[in-house]
């Protein structure tokens, strides 16, 4: 093999930070057929289900460890008032759904039914409050409501509606993009209220919060640092975050604006790898966010939490504009792969991610048919099913040489990404090659432990348009990959274009 080959070099003897399993999140709105169809089709419906929510769905997700679920929104959280969503279902008072079509909401789906789904999911919930139009006092009650365990207001409410435990909620968010259609707020004014907010968000017994300020939209900076600012002290090694522990930010991949976002299935070459380069971005969103957040808390206790992601492509001809349900291909999963890539790569700061949105909306891990009830897991679904094993492990230094490069618009892009974990015996390698045609091998030269046996998987398809769907579910789904042979620094990889490859590694 020429010196000029590819090559990852992997010091699998330096642990770093630990790769959180909230990376991995998820995040289920109401809007469009996330909920109601998606995650719930009701008690009485033919589709199989566990009061009322689907069995099928609860198994996939399982399948692929779901770490946790943010929900009732979005932009929907700041219009959502919990009491509306508890008690007797046909007694539930309806709202309109403003942002999302316009339609009206019945409540049927509300605090019991999503706490419900969470256990079903062995996912931990992520509660995203309502600042926009709620009160200090609603939020306060919502969380007394779902975590105290004695005879309080509250608590005696949930039991009259049938639950005598408290559950554990270990993640709440205050408000949704408050610069936008969560109050169209300044950040100055945001920070006020979320020190406020968060104040009222109080642990009950021994469930813990970890509070969450709405961030700010994609390279934002400035709301990062007032919000940052809004601390009264982080510099000294035990003084605690105040009345929230994280910030979050936004960002969606897409190729065109927001009047026309660029198709899922339709796209030129150019356009595959616009997509591809700016997923890329998101590392240089961490960057700066995180070096923003330095500055205030070099100790690096407060969390950076990246709760909304993905691709937003055009919705699918004939579907309503504002229900966001869009295929899902083997483009999407090479944008999931980048990111999860920046993601281990940020593993000291970023603490916890959620891809917009589970099902049927934007990059969604499964599709159902709204007429069949048939269920289509995405390329999505599979890149997050085959990086489960990076869950909790600790993060590698990936150093990439001699990386074949291309263009994105105008910018050079190099087209391969990667990146790897480590636990105790066990180290996972991600490797996308991300060229539309031309496929490369590359070199994995692996220091510091012996290497004692490999296996390998890979997600591919013969075109860059490929997607799943009733007719072929499994057009795009891993296969074990036989590519992978011994070379003297190591391995070498085979990695066909526009393909997804994980090298798992047993260590000695
Ligand atoms: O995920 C869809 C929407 O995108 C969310 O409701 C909102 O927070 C964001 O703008």
């Amino acid at each position: 093999m020429p010196s000029t080959a590819p090559t990852a070099v992997i010091d699998l003897d330096l642990p770093g930070p630990v790769v959180s399993r909230h990376v991995y999140g998820h995040f289920a709105e109401h809007l469009g057929r996330c909920i109601y169809g998606g995650f719930w089709v009701g008690e009485d419906s033919p589709v199989p289900n566990v009061r009322g929510i689907r069995t099928d769905v609860v198994q996939a997700l399982r399948a692929m460890h779901i770490p946790n679920l943010r929900w009732p929104g979005g932009c929907f959280a700041d219009d959502y008032h919990w009491r509306d969503g508890i008690g007797p279902r046909d007694q539930r008072p309806r709202m309109v759904n403003s942002h999302w079509g316009d339609v009206v909401e019945d409540n049927s789906f509300g605090t019991h039914e999503f706490m419900d789904l969470c256990e079903l999911l062995g996912a931990d919930p992520y509660v995203s409050g309502n600042i926009g139009s709620g009160s200090v006092r609603e939020m306060s009650e919502w969380i007394e409501y779902l975590t105290r365990g004695d005879d309080s207001p509250m608590a005696a409410l949930r039991r009259s509606n049938g639950r005598d435990e408290p559950w554990r909620v270990p993640f709440w968010g205050l408000g949704n993009e408050a610069w936008g259609c969560g109050g169209h707020l300044r950040a100055e004014q945001f920070a006020s209220m979320a020190r406020q907010y968060g104040t009222y968000v109080r642990n009950h017994g021994d469930n813990t919060v970890y509070r969450i300020a709405a961030g700010a939209a994609e390279d934002d900076y400035h709301w990062t640092e007032t919000l940052m600012r809004s601390f009264d002290d982080l510099t000294g090694p035990d003084s605690r975050p105040g009345p929230f522990q994280a910030i979050s930010f936004h960002y969606y991949t897409m190729t065109g604006s927001w009047g026309d976002k660029g198709s899922a299935t339709r796209f030129t070459t150019d356009e595959w790898y616009l997509a591809l380069s700016r997923a890329a971005h998101v590392d240089e969103l961490l960057t700066r966010h995180s070096t923003v957040m330095d500055r205030y808390d070099p100790h690096q206790k407060v969390g950076l939490v990246l709760d909304e992601w993905g691709t937003w492509w055009n919705v699918e001809p004939g579907t309503n504009p504002g229900f966001l349900y869009q295929q899902n291909g083997l483009r999407d999963a090479l944008v999931a792969a980048v990111h999860f890539d920046a993601f281990h790569r940020h593993a000291d700061r970023l603490v916890m991610a959620n891809i917009a949105q589970t099902v049927n909306v934007l990059q969604a891990m499964i599709l159902t048919d709204p007429d069949t009830g048939a269920l289509v897991l995405t390329p999505t679904y599979h890149v997050f099913e085959m990086n489960t094993a990076h869950h909790d492990a600790h993060a590698l230094t990936v150093h990439l040489r001699d990386v074949p490069t291309t263009h994105a618009g105008d910018r050079p892009f190099p087209t391969i990404s990667a990146s790897a974990t480590v636990t105790d015996d066990t180290a996972l390698v991600s490797l996308s090659n991300l060229h539309a045609q031309d496929a490369t091998t590359l070199v994995l030269d692996l220091r510091g432990r012996d290497v004692t046996g490999h296996t390998a998987r890979i997600l591919t398809a013969p075109s860059l348009e490929s997607h799943n769907t009733p007719a072929a579910p499994t057009a795009v789904a891993p296969t074990t990959h036989d590519g992978v042979r011994p070379h003297p620094r190591g391995l070498q990889v085979d990695l066909p274009a526009h393909a997804y490859v994980t090298v798992s590694l047993d260590l000695a």
